[in-house]
């Protein structure tokens, strides 16, 4: 029997840091830290996506931004530093969060939508130019330990929670699993409303169950990948990694195009003699050394998709 795990009570009600999972975003935030160091451009996340995002989307051109999830507004706070002229709407669950971005914010023209994506109209949607979703994916709802049964009579299946399931499959010709499996049902619902609307530009990076590491790399970064979305256990909640072969599929029905790679495409990392003892040592010499070995197999553990469709000239 299958379950719908769902984080929304924890961020209404519960959440009141990030300090339990460092995004890495946060993560690369202070100026200092030694997770920098091991750049070969010394930034902040959201400088590196700004760049990196430049290359696939006319960011000059871009005013209406929505950032879906946007923890502590560093993110779009560098954005901002770069390009005065976007008009950002920030959207989350979290009221917590929603006061840190307006701390962060402050100054800057900001709106701000306490709410929850999956209830965001599709006609305010369609306002934006650009959308952000970086880190949240895994927070919306995931069915889990559904089973390859559901595929064979699909016209008896009456439950709509496994039609919505089923939606996606047939809709998107998606592949179907064998035996057991989890469906990030709430980040597939969440692209098929972005898509629909109509936005241009989509941006969403998470921890993904298709992660790989190149080969060149292979004997300093290990990293496991099952295909299958994977629960990870944080304070209060539980998330699920996420399928981006599934997104991929849904925003290419759209007729999006697709760019879609590691965080390391755009945090690009210089492989130092020192960097590699870390890493062969798997980070066990100090506890510095565990921060940098983990922060580089998360360069390799979340991937990004950004899904263009080309209308602005
Ligand atoms: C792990 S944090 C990521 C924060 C930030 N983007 C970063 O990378 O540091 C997840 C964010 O998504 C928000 N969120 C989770 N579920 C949401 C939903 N259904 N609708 C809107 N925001 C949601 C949370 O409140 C939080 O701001």
């Amino acid at each position: 029997m299958y379950t719908l795990n769902s984080t929304k009570a924890y961020h209404t009600d519960q959440l009141n840091t990030l300090g339990w999972e460092l995004t890495v975003c946060n993560a690369l935030h202070p100026e200092g830290t030694p997770l920098r160091k091991t750049l070969i451009r010394d930034n902040s996340f959201g400088n590196l996506l700004y760049d990196h995002l430049s290359r696939h989307v006319p960011m000059e051109k871009i005013a209406r931004v929505v950032e879906v999830g946007g923890g502590y507004g560093y993110l779009m706070k560098d954005f901002l530093e770069r390009n005065s002229t976007l008009e950002p709407c920030m959207l989350d669950l979290s009221p917590f969060l929603l006061r840190k971005q307006k701390e962060t914010l402050r100054g800057y023209n900001v709106s701000y939508r306490e709410e929850d994506l999956l209830e965001t109209g599709r006609a305010f949607l369609s306002e934006f130019d650009l959308a952000v979703l970086n880190e949240n994916l895994g927070d919306f709802p995931t069915l889990v330990n559904l089973n390859s049964n559901l595929f064979q009579s699909p016209s008896d299946i009456t439950d709509p929670i496994l039609r919505s399931a089923l939606h996606f499959f047939t809709t998107y010709d998606l592949e179907k699993p064998e035996g057991d499996f989890n469906l990030n049902i709430g980040a597939l619902q969440v692209l098929e409303k972005l898509c629909t609307a109509g936005i241009p530009y989509i941006y969403a990076g998470e921890h993904s169950c298709e992660a790989a590491v190149p080969e060149a790399l292979r004997s300093f970064v290990c990293i496991e990948s099952t295909g299958n979305p994977a629960r990870i256990s944080l304070k209060g909640h539980d998330e699920y990694t996420i399928k981006f072969s599934h997104l991929e599929s849904v925003a290419r029905a759209f007729h999006y195009r697709v760019v879609r790679g590691p965080f390391a495409d755009f945090i690009a990392f210089s492989l130092s003699e020192k960097l590699r003892n870390i890493l062969l040592t798997l980070g066990r010499t100090s506890d510095e050394a565990e921060m940098v070995c983990q922060f580089i197999e998360d360069l390799f553990r979340y991937e990004y998709m950004i899904i263009i469709k080309d209308i602005i000239a």
